[in-house]
């Protein structure tokens, strides 16, 4: 069976970008793959985080996989470092084998080290190497993530490549990227050129998964758009980042194309059209919000579900981490 692994970061609040681009990808898979899926706690700290803050959020996140869809008795919901060990040493190992070169073309790295970049860590510069690894210590097969992501899913495949081509051996499997839906790149509801974030200052430019009701609405209402009319031809979208955006938002959100939703809104205006947005939004988030709410009520339940994952995550990477040890020679006696 083909095995899919993908991952967040528990950095705070989860947005409609993180459900659209990937969870909810996620949840349309989970049967016909294997399943992990990861509270990626070592690449949070790559950025300062609150250690009472960081395990709140890793839980929040589990509950949010939960909430969205993902079933616990199908799949693995597991944090990232009850197999830090793994992780790490399968960096480490990949690491001796990513040129700076590659590393140095990575944009997330620029972006995040911003103009501060002799001040960065090393962790923030070697992170898609730990993306790597999570990745290839599971043999998984397929990575359903946002577009953001496909740069670092590029150089898992080159990593990967590069470790069969040194030992001569066909152990790694390429990963897949799986970009999917409407919505592979959710942008700001306040900008239409930037993308939508956790870590926009202004919290109007994203819908958070934990958003009530009034507050989506009022977050769609302020959203940016323009003067125009919606045309009846997505390709008519190009050159209006903001429109393309609730257009792409209200498709994804209705698992309708793009051109589906023009065909019943053109020639309306954005009074029209931001009302019923609003509206699908709050049916499709406030029963996951609900749900959240209820599993963190119970987190001995939750840590559980998490505790027992890891345990099954272990069984696969072991194994691997074991084989890919003999490889390199390291004795294991
Ligand atoms: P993170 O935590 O930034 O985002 C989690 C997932 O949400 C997607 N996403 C978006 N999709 C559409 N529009 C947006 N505005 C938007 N913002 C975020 C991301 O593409 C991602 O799929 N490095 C990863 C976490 C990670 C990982 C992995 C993923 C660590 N190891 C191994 C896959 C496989 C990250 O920072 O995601």
């Amino acid at each position: 069976m083909n095995r899919i692994f993908s991952g967040m970061q528990p950095t705070g609040n989860l947005h409609l970008g993180n459900y659209l681009g990937a969870v909810r990808n996620w949840v349309a898979m989970q049967h016909d793959y294997e399943c992990f899926f990861c509270m990626v706690d070592m690449h949070a700290i790559t950025m300062p985080q609150d250690p009472a803050e960081l395990r709140r959020s890793t839980r929040e996140v589990a509950a949010a996989y939960i909430a969205s869809g993902i079933d616990p008795d199908v799949c693995s919901i597991f944090h990232q470092s009850a197999l830090g060990g793994e992780h790490a040493e399968l960096t480490w190992i990949l690491s001796s084998l990513t040129p700076l070169g590659w590393l140095n073309r990575m944009t997330q790295f620029k972006e995040k080290a911003g103009k501060k970049r002799e001040n960065a860590g090393l962790a923030l510069y070697s992170y898609p190497v730990l993306m790597a690894a999570d990745i290839l210590l599971y043999h998984a097969t397929h990575v359903p993530v946002g577009e953001d992501q496909k740069q670092h899913l590029e150089l898992a495949r080159d990593i990967a490549g590069a470790f069969n081509r040194h030992y001569d051996i066909e152990f790694f499997p390429l990963p897949e990227p799986q970009i999917l839906g409407e919505a592979t790149r959710v942008m700001s509801l306040r900008d239409g050129s930037s993308k939508m974030s956790k870590s926009d200052p202004s919290d109007q430019s994203r819908i958070n998964l934990t958003d009530d009701a009034d507050t989506i609405a009022q977050k769609i209402k302020r959203a940016k758009t323009d003067p125009e009319l919606l045309p009846d031809d997505p390709a008519a979208l190009d050159g209006r980042p903001e429109a393309a955006n609730l257009v792409g938002i209200y498709a994804a959100l209705s698992d309708q194309t793009a051109a589906q939703v023009l065909a019943d809104f053109a020639g309306k205006g954005f009074g029209q059209f931001k009302p019923a947005l609003s509206d699908l939004a709050v049916s499709v988030l406030s029963p996951i919000s609900e749900n959240m709410r209820r599993l963190l009520n119970d987190p001995a339940e939750l840590d559980r579900i998490i505790g027992g994952s890891a345990e099954r995550a272990r069984s696969v990477a072991a194994p691997i981490l074991h084989k890919t040890k003999d490889i390199v020679g390291f004795l294991q006696v």
